[in-house]
């Protein structure tokens, strides 16, 4: 008997530990032959600590289980879930980068192979470099970070710089507020992302790989290195990757927790041991990057993905999906919601399909007011947009964006002068400072929603005025994205600025 119990950090915060725990012991009382294996999660987190059990080929889950009732676990009076995959939040998910999350053990490499594992690198290593970034292109993958730029059209920038050295630079920062989806891959399943990064190296020329992880994300720091190890004694990384001659190895560098160190070449400083500030483009990091050599950074997920489009060819990847928007996207669903979780699904499914029909609406049970999409620097939908369909393209339709695909659910008490004023000065914590739009601009917002919240109506053209100019005039995203929930905020729910008014009357 195999008994499954997630070593995830969300599953270890509602009590995973203390149910594998309890379970140790009892197997040793009851002498059971059975074995504990610290999975990942299979991304419904209000069923968590899930355990499953596996016993003559069926695996049934359990959850939430506490660790006073692992005995009934044991003695079969629990009652079951069935199987996950017949669970309605996970059977209508296109689990393609996920596959083997909570699947798998996640530090077992002959698992991993068992389940697909390596078929993609072994492929990719009899493919000629361009050949290999021309299925990247074929495959329609675009940047899970924020931007969507293309993976495969970075790729080529940086196969085709001359230089004696490049770099592959994963980026782990993962800050975008609701985003837990870079951490649960990479604890439930490291070596996908490994595989990504010897992947992207053929491709490029890229000898040597950075994860660059957030220090608050201690399990993934733990189980990134130990697999690093592993695939370094398994020969997948080193001087021969899997004997073909081809070298590439890879650390993990631990950040010390900014939010503007998730951008690109905030990062690139941060991780050559400098302050996080943001560097001016051009150069592109692609020309001139980590130690200024040619440097792909990419998001986990982008990473992570690229095993599963060589595995089963770009075609399959790129026939999921809509618009220019194609194969699937991690949805994180999170905030005020019943069903919070990792939902990977096609692009193309509605916003409110997502929030109301998967995430099965508030925790709170009162109405939806709004949805932020894409973290801090995403925009506020309220109810009447939930139509939008998951897409790049469709939500910068609509004055939004994707960001990292974090869904975050507001309630009907939601105030969203408060929320708008959050925006502002989230920006003037974490602005790294090189711009004056965004330095100065943020502190101003802030003051200016301050006036609006006493009354002064008034001061809403500032406001726009104001966002205006951070748009067109930041260096960077956080300032020049932070209008977005802001103007959202003011346009959606322009009655929350107006009460502000009536209350100071
Ligand atoms: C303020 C700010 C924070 C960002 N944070 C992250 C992050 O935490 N993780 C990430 O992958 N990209 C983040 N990005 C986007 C990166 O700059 C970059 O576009 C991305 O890592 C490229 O990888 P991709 O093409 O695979 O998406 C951030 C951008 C900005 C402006
Ligand atoms: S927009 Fe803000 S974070 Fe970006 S470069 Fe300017 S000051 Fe730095």
């Amino acid at each position: 008997m195999k008994i499954y119990v997630p070593r995830d950090a969300a599953a270890r915060a509602l009590g995973s530990d203390a149910v594998a725990e309890a379970l140790a012991t009892e197997i040793r009382e009851r002498d059971i032959d059975a074995t504990v294996v610290r999975n990942g999660s299979r991304g419904m987190i209000w069923l968590e600590p899930l355990v499953e059990i596996e016993e003559d080929g069926r695996r049934l889950a359990y959850g939430p289980v506490t660790a006073e009732e692992v005995p009934a676990l044991l003695d079969g009076t629990l009652e079951t879930l069935g199987s996950v995959e017949e669970i309605p939040f996970f059977a209508r998910q296109n689990r393609l980068t996920f596959a083997r999350v909570g699947l798998i053990d996640p530090l077992d490499l002959a698992d991993y192979e068992a389940h697909g594992g390596l078929a993609g690198l072994h492929r990719a290593l009899g493919m000629t470099a361009e050949a290999i970034v021309d299925e990247v292109k074929s495959s329609g993958l675009r940047g899970r970070g924020g931007a969507g730029f293309p993976t495969g059209i970075k790729w080529d920038t940086v196969r085709l710089a001359q230089a004696d050295r490049k770099y592959i630079v994963c980026n782990a920062d993962e800050g975008d507020s609701g985003t837990f989806a870079d951490r649960m891959i990479m604890e439930g399943d490291p070596f996908t992302l490994i595989e990504g990064m010897i992947v992207a190296g053929l491709a490029t020329g890229a000898t040597k790989g950075y994860v660059y992880l957030r220090s608050e994300y201690p399990d993934a720091i733990d189980v990134m290195s130990q697999a690093v190890r592993i695939a370094r004694d398994a020969g997948v990384l080193g001087a021969s990757v899997l004997g073909s001659g081809h070298a590439f190895d890879m650390e993990i560098r631990v950040g010390a927790g900014a939010y503007v160190c998730g951008e690109e070449t905030s990062l690139l400083n941060s991780l050559e041991g400098k302050r996080g500030v943001v560097r001016a483009k051009p150069p592109l990091p692609a020309l001139e990057g980590f130690l200024g050599k040619p440097t792909v950074v990419n998001n986990v997920i982008s990473l992570a993905t690229v095993p599963v489009i060589f595995e089963n060819g770009a075609q399959h990847y790129a026939d999921f999906g809509l618009g220019r928007s194609r194969g699937t996207i991690p949805v994180q669903i999170a905030g005020n919601v019943k069903h919070g979780g990792l939902f990977e699904t096609a692009f193309g499914m509605s916003l409110g399909d997502l929030v109301e029909g998967i995430g099965g609406g508030t925790a709170t049970d009162r109405p939806v007011k709004a949805v932020q999409v894409g973290g801090p620097l995403g925009a506020y939908f309220p109810p009447s947009k939930f139509g939008t369909p998951f897409g790049y393209e469709e939500f910068d339709g609509e004055g939004g964006l994707i960001g990292h695909a974090g869904v975050v659910v507001f309630d009907d008490t939601a105030d969203m002068l408060g929320m708008a004023r959050f925006a502002m000065e989230f920006c003037a914590i974490e602005s790294c400072g090189k711009c004056t739009p965004c330095r100065i601009g943020a502190v101003r917002g802030v003051e200016t929603i301050d006036r609006i919240g006493r009354g002064d109506t008034d001061a809403i053209p500032l406001l726009t005025d104001l966002c205006e100019t951070m748009k067109d005039g930041s260096l960077c995203a956080l300032g020049g994205f932070t209008p977005y929930p802001v103007m959202s905020a003011l346009t959606h729910f322009p009655d929350d600025f107006a009460t502000a008014k009536e209350a100071a009357e």
